[in-house]
């Protein structure tokens, strides 16, 4: 493949990408970066950790993040993909290496590599339980049940290792089997259904979520802030998640970046998958918290929460049984897709740097995975009362999946966030930025005002009231 600067000619693409390929189109590229977007964040954590975090004042840090934090850095992150046209690491190097910007930045891609790895081990698990959830709808179990015989059903999941442990190799052998045998184009048209497929199924469910009686009580609870219930550590939830549900932060963007047509505006792809993103997780809300007032259920119940209630409200709903088994396969689809894009970083870094062969490195970095996964399921009850850094305050009743999710989406995606932040706007040559991003002159320097100076500030501040 032959080095080239990706300034000027058409040729220049045609070079560097020839043997890569690149996404058909415009609207290829959205598909692939809203089906990494798109995913468990959405509908699983984003309600729950607004729960735990009392609501609008919550809501309204986490859609400034999405917007001062996240969709710069996403568009920094297509722009790094585009201009290197390589994987992460490697179009970094070449970046740093052509125009001498020092031998420190490809370490973002390393970050990104690691942060990946630990989240879908325990993204995984998580997914299992939707695995699990499509059998349980389906067999009409739900039917009518109250509150509490649904959440038994929840409790019995989570307290019982082995079919956890089963989910998860399910879910985890449907990611490597994709990811061995290359992200094909089948995906790609498999996402352009499956995906409208679930934003109608969430409708069905927000309408469910309308008779209940408390739909106004759950949107002032998701849109009425209330700073008094807003703590320090609530704000870096709020910016972790923002990184989190855009797949910022370990140069996920920044490989789907590099197979971006050059006459595809970045800024208006960005926002339109940040967009996406943002409306599936607010109609999740808006399907969810309704049932929790209904029935007098704790919004702060934490991770299962969705468990808790989307299948009561499938369980009321005419239809419900077949309503809920095909959200939880479309579920299982967006969270699959967004688990593809977890596991490729490390198989394709394993390609690229032990020269080992696609079968093998997803082999080897799968059951990796896999076998990590399993101190996340332990932690859900053998396990539930090891707290494994509990002397520090900071993470005292932190279980090992707390401390995964913790670590993974509160410090290293921000933490490789802020360096893509500062690598884009204050290291990178400006003129190269506007060749790449092709903006007006307003657009331009809104955008890069805010990378050079909100975002990192934002970032670093927050860290710091957290470390301190
Ligand atoms: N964005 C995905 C979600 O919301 C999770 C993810 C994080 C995927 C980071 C890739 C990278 O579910």
């Amino acid at each position: 493949m032959s080095t080239s600067s990706s300034t000027g000619a058409e040729g220049v693409m045609e070079g560097s990408n020839a043997k890569r390929g690149h996404w058909s189109s415009r609207l290829a590229f959205i598909l692939a970066a809203t089906g990494s977007a798109v995913g468990l964040g959405n509908v699983w954590k984003f309600p729950y950790i607004t729960g735990e975090n009392g609501g609008g004042a919550f809501v309204l840090v986490y859609l400034l993040c999405i917007a001062a934090v996240g969709l710069p850095i996403m568009m920094a992150e297509v722009m790094i993909g585009r201009r290197g046209g390589r994987s992460p690491v490697n179009s970094l190097r070449l970046i740093v290496e052509r125009d001498s910007l020092g031998r420190f930045w490809p370490i973002v891609g390393i970050i990104g590599v690691i942060a990946a790895f630990l989240i879908l081990s325990f993204y995984s698990v998580i997914g299992g339980w939707a695995v699990s959830y499509v059998g349980t709808a389906a067999s009409g179990e739900l039917v009518g049940k109250d509150a509490d015989a649904i959440g038994a059903i929840f409790s019995g999941l989570v307290s019982d290792p082995g079919t956890l442990l089963l989910w998860h190799t399910v879910f985890m052998a449907l990611v490597m089997l994709v990811v061995a045998r290359g992200v094909s184009s089948g995906l790609e048209r498999a996402v352009s259904i499956l995906m409208p497929a679930l934003f109608v199924l969430l409708l069905v469910a927000v309408g469910y979520a309308m008779t209940t009686g408390h739909f106004g009580e759950a949107a002032a609870f998701l849109f009425q802030p209330d700073f008094s219930k807003l703590t320090t550590e609530g704000v870096l939830t709020a910016l972790g998640h923002a990184f989190f549900t855009l797949s910022l932060g370990m140069a996920v963007m920044m490989a789907y970046g590099s197979y971006l047509p050059k006459n595809v505006s970045i800024a208006k792809t960005s926002i339109t998958v940040s967009v996406i993103d943002t409306v599936v997780a607010l109609l999740a809300g808006l399907a969810i918290f309704p049932v929790v007032f209904a029935n007098g259920l704790e919004p702060g119940a934490g991770p299962g929460l969705i468990f808790q209630t989307l299948p009561y409200a499938f369980g009321q709903m005419p239809m419900g049984s077949l309503f809920g088994a095909l959200f939880f396969i479309l579920l299982i689809f967006a969270a699959w897709t967004s688990g593809i894009s977890l596991l490729e970083p490390l198989v394709e870094w394993l390609e690229e740097q032990k020269g080992m062969n696609r079968t093998v490195s997803t082999l080897g970095a799968g059951i990796a995975c896999w076998a990590l996964g399993i101190a996340s399921i332990l932690s859900l009850n053998l396990w539930s009362d090891v707290f494994p850094l509990g002397m520090f305050s900071a993470f005292e009743g932190k279980t090992i999946f707390d401390l995964l999710d913790y670590l993974t989406a509160n410090i290293l995606l921000p933490l490789g966030g802020l360096l893509v932040a500062i690598f884009a706007g204050w290291i990178i040559s400006r003129q190269a930025l506007e060749n790449e991003l092709n903006l007006s002159a307003g657009g331009f320097a809104l955008w890069y005002n805010t990378l050079r100076f909100v975002t990192p500030v934002a970032v670093a501040v927050v860290f710091i009231y957290n470390l301190a």
